[in-house]
């Protein structure tokens, strides 16, 4: 039975709510999975008219990637659900007025606000009493821009809501194929015997966009690319494929896993940044085709100067039995040759030779997990040539499983559809909970302080490129290389 759960979007006339949650929520509407009298409630400062707020509503599902064609009819009955409020939610008076608007069901408040302004929103909502053990409150990144940061923001949260009532969202656990990493894991009895130092070798991650700051540079600057990619969607995909077995497929369970990995993790400081990261910033160059600004030379740039990163690449190292001495490498950035994402499982050499062939033309396996774009996974394997020559050949071929190709009938919904559908249903699982936030915070910061003690400054690359030179040397001093952009 679904769930009926009002959801207010708080910011309901801004960037993030138009682009990705009207979309996801006509999908989740058309897909009958929102209750009938579920109500959707964007709350905002008045800058439309409900008509011209509708229309660009529409605009933004007309456009989305996820939604095919956005039917009529459809999209009529979605707008009888959307109440255009407009008010001030840091104001009590007009929570009050709203809650007087809505049933007395379970209502999600998603504050799709910066994050200055949670401490007021949170404040108003406890006096005008809209919040009870029913309600749900959902934040969006950057929740802090260090662990200090993150604890203000977090305890003004705890004021008035508890842990369970609370969502954080870190958008790349709502990718299909991030959740298919704990099927890949743990439904397959291939992998777990393998899965570990005495059979790998390393694992890289890498996260490339060909975007840049796209028109966020005074955020962004503020950020870079460790607390705006690593801090969240990197290590959460590191502890993904790091933790160990949950014991049951509940949320506090596998949430408890992924805290162990990141309790695990080796600091990086002072002494040991230099060696474990690479900080770059792209350059003037072409990308797709298109030349583009160097960052500091973006519209919207406020200096030439910034010693910000677009780019890092880290070395990192989990202390536990499984682990231990095998290398995680993670790299991300902006303004790169491709937007791609992956995960690529290097597994050690075969023990012995049991052909007489050059060690070097054996490539070992390689487990690829494609997170976007063309998803799919990929195994590289060693195989015999067809043929009569002397002696064996032998080639690297990949076994390839194509998501598109082997699900073609089904629609991979985008991150936020799966999220906003968890929060109406009290699940938990795919958000990430206080304590994994302090993990990841307390480990970055310790980078940051590194960085700050060395002066270590950003290396240029040019756009369109796979990032700074140092980034190979990073790999390449042990003895390693990242895997080739597609
Ligand atoms: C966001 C970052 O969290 O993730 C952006 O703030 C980044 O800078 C984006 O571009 C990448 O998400 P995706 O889903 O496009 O890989």
């Amino acid at each position: 039975m679904l769930q009926v759960c009002n959801i207010v979007i708080v910011g309901g006339e801004g960037d993030l709510a138009f682009r990705k949650l009207y979309p996801a929520l006509y999908s989740l509407h058309s897909e009958n999975l929102l209750a009938e009298c579920t109500k959707i409630v964007a709350f905002g400062r008045g800058n439309f008219e409900r008509d011209e707020f509708l229309t660009r509503a529409r605009e933004w599902a007309d456009k989305s990637d996820y939604i095919e064609a956005v039917d009529d009819q459809m999209w009529e009955g979605f707008c009888e659900r959307i109440i255009h409020f407009v008010g001030d939610a840091t104001a009590a008076q007009d929570l009050k007025k709203l809650k007087q608007q809505l049933s007395d069901e379970d209502v999600v408040f998603y504050l799709s606000t910066p994050p200055s302004i949670f401490a007021p929103i949170c404040s108003a909502m406890g006096k005008a009493g809209v919040v009870n053990e029913r309600t749900r409150l959902v934040v969006e990144k950057p929740l802090g821009t260090s662990l200090e940061s993150f604890n203000e923001i977090n305890d003004t949260l705890f004021q008035v809501f508890e842990e369970s009532q609370i969502y954080r969202i870190d958008h790349y656990l709502g990718k299909e194929t991030v959740q298919n990493l704990l099927a890949l894991r743990f439904a397959n009895i291939l992998f777990e015997p393998l899965w570990n130092r005495s059979y790998i070798d390393h694992v890289q991650i890498t996260v490339a966009e060909s975007v840049g700051v796209d028109g966020r540079w005074s955020y962004y600057d503020e950020s870079g690319a460790l607390r705006d990619m690593v801090q969240n969607h990197l290590l959460q995909l590191m502890c993904l494929v790091a933790m160990e077995f949950p014991s049951r497929n509940v949320a506090d369970d596998i949430r408890d896993e992924k805290l162990k990995v990141l309790r695990c993790l080796k600091p990086i400081d002072q002494a040991t940044v230099r060696s474990h990261t690479v900080r770059g910033q792209y350059d003037s160059g072409a990308v797709d085709g298109e030349i583009v600004p160097a960052y500091g030379a973006e519209d919207d740039a406020e200096t030439t100067t910034s010693n910000t990163e677009s780019f890092v690449a880290i070395k990192a190292e989990i202390e536990n039995n499984r682990w231990q001495g095998v290398p995680f490498y993670l790299r991300t950035g902006k303004r790169l040759s491709e937007r791609y994402s992956e995960i690529v499982i290097h597994f050690k050499p075969v023990i012995f030779k049991f052909i007489d062939i050059d060690p070097g033309a054996i490539n070992n396996n390689a487990l690829i997990i494609r997170l976007q774009p063309n998803e799919g996974i990929q195994m590289n394997m060693m195989n015999k040539v067809p043929g009569l020559a002397e002696g064996m050949r032998l080639q690297n071929v990949g076994l390839n499983l194509s998501f598109e190709e082997a699900f073609e009938e089904h629609r991979s919904p985008s991150a936020y559809e799966r999220l906003l559908l968890d929060v109406t249903r009290g699940d938990q699982t795919l958000f990430m909970r206080s304590d994994e936030l302090r993990g990841a915070w307390r480990w970055v910061d310790g980078i940051i302080e590194g960085w700050q003690a060395t002066g270590q400054p950003v290396q240029k690359y040019k756009a369109g490129t796979t990032g700074p030179d140092d980034a190979l040397s990073l790999i390449l001093q042990d003895q390693r290389k990242w895997k080739d952009f597609p």
